[in-house]
């Protein structure tokens, strides 16, 4: 049965390329894009980009890689000391290869450094290229004690200082996409980071979720929420795994969740994927996360709140945060002069437009001039970092504000 749900997501995930473009080759080797080579090799130089693999290792062990891409495809700028650095954060259940899904001409990676910006991708803990840990391996339990609580307070601060550091002190410019906005979100309403950051730019922001439309997200969250210690049991969440079938199953069998058009279902109805960068992610994604990370976000869908984890235990929480529930991460407190641009889809299940209004509520008393928000109707989760048009509707924007900056 494992094996069969598996598949059949599999299946899914490729019909959806189906209906993108019906020219997919299903006898194409999944190897085509050699994703056992690393980002650099099976992304970036393929194209003629050079490429360099750094690690940093965070606060509390995980050693995770980044990639930089310091020149354009033809080498354009080299050795410019005057470039500035831009950091990509992607969201939960990817990674780096977020960036770097369609071709040269309509992937934001590739853009950004041939625009002449000075380019770093971030690939969170427990992704396929950030698995190593300085004592622990990702089959001890311990290795997945952590939700996006961690993520804000160990993984981000150590990539943008190791970024900072390595471009002699420049400040970056940092763009996230889906749960890599809320990283930034959260670390900014703590006010920090900010130093070394010059501006953010949020693809899909994800902050409150409580009206999220995704029926498999909110089945998913009712699942998690219900039976929580037996899903933390498991520690690892794959959806290509254990983890993932054992969902599936309960989730599929619910009313009102159609589980034959998952992605569908899940991200909402994508606009504009080609079946070309359907691949590539099929090839690549999706990456393993903790358990208690899909259960911090569960519990943010059900009770609409942003705050830290909750431990649902009087005792535990006191001993993390010294109170009984787990603090509130203030939108509020975001300094009003950050320079922050938004871009988010009306088709999006997961970002929902509800959701991020309510989010651009409590942004209300930021200056206008450092608030630059970007609505499409026709855009879903996926169409942010994977659409043949996103190049002209969101990142020639996007830089245009980067270049204000
Ligand atoms: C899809 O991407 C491939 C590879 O980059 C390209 O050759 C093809 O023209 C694209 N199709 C559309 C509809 O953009
Ligand atoms: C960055 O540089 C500072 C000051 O030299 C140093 O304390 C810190 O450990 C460095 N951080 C990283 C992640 O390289
Ligand atoms: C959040 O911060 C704002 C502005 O700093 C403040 O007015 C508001 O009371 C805070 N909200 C909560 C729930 O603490």
């Amino acid at each position: 049965m494992a094996y069969s749900l598996t598949f059949m997501f599999r299946l899914i995930l490729l019909s959806l390329g189906l209906t993108a473009n019906n020219s997919l080759n299903l006898k194409e080797d999944q190897t085509s894009t050699g994703h056992g080579d690393g980002i650099c090799k099976s992304r970036l130089e393929i194209y003629g980009y050079e490429c360099q693999e750094h690690h940093v290792t965070t606060e509390d062990g995980y050693i995770l890689s980044i990639q930089r891409v310091p020149n354009g495809r033809s080498g354009t700028g080299k050795d410019a000391t005057t470039k500035v650095p831009v950091l990509l954060q992607h969201g939960v259940l990817m990674d780096g290869i977020t960036w770097l899904l369609s071709s040269p001409d309509k992937s934001l990676g590739y853009i950004l450094a041939d625009s002449g910006y000075d380019v770093w991708i971030a690939n969170s803990r427990g992704t396929k290229y950030s698995l190593r840990h300085m004592f622990l391996s990702p089959s001890n339990s311990a290795y997945w004690e952590w939700s996006w609580d961690q993520l804000v307070a160990y993984d981000l601060p150590a990539v943008v200082e190791y970024v900072y550091n390595q471009t002699r002190n420049q400040k970056i410019h940092y763009i996230g996409h889906s749960l890599g906005t809320l990283m930034a979100l959260a670390s900014f309403c703590e006010h920090r980071l900010l130093d070394m950051i010059r501006s953010a730019a949020l693809l899909c922001p994800i902050a409150f979720l409580d009206q999220i439309t995704s029926s498999i997200a909110r089945a998913s969250a009712n699942a998690f929420v219900g039976e929580v210690s037996y899903w933390l049991g498991l520690h690892e969440f794959n959806i290509i795994g254990r983890s993932g079938d054992e969902l599936l199953l309960q989730v599929c069998n619910q009313p009102g969740v159609n589980c034959y058009d998952l992605i569908t279902s899940f991200t909402g109805r994508n606009c504009c994927l080609n079946s070309s960068s359907v691949r590539v992610f099929l090839d690549h994604e999706p990456q393993p996360t903790a358990m208690k990370n899909m259960i911090h976000m569960a519990q943010m869908i059900r009770r609409g709140t942003i705050a830290k984890y909750d431990y649902d235990s009087y005792e535990e929480n006191m001993k993390h945060y010294g109170q009984a529930h787990p603090p509130a991460y203030n939108m509020s407190n975001i300094p009003n002069n950050f320079p922050l641009f938004l871009s988010y889809g009306g088709r999006d299940a997961l970002s929902d437009s509800n959701d991020v209004r309510h989010l651009l509520k409590m942004l209300k008393c930021h200056h206008k001039t450092k608030l630059k928000v970007r609505f499409l109707q026709n855009y879903a989760h996926g169409d942010f970092v994977m659409a043949v048009n996103a190049k002209q509707l969101v990142y020639d924007p996007l830089i245009s504000f980067l270049n204000l900056f």
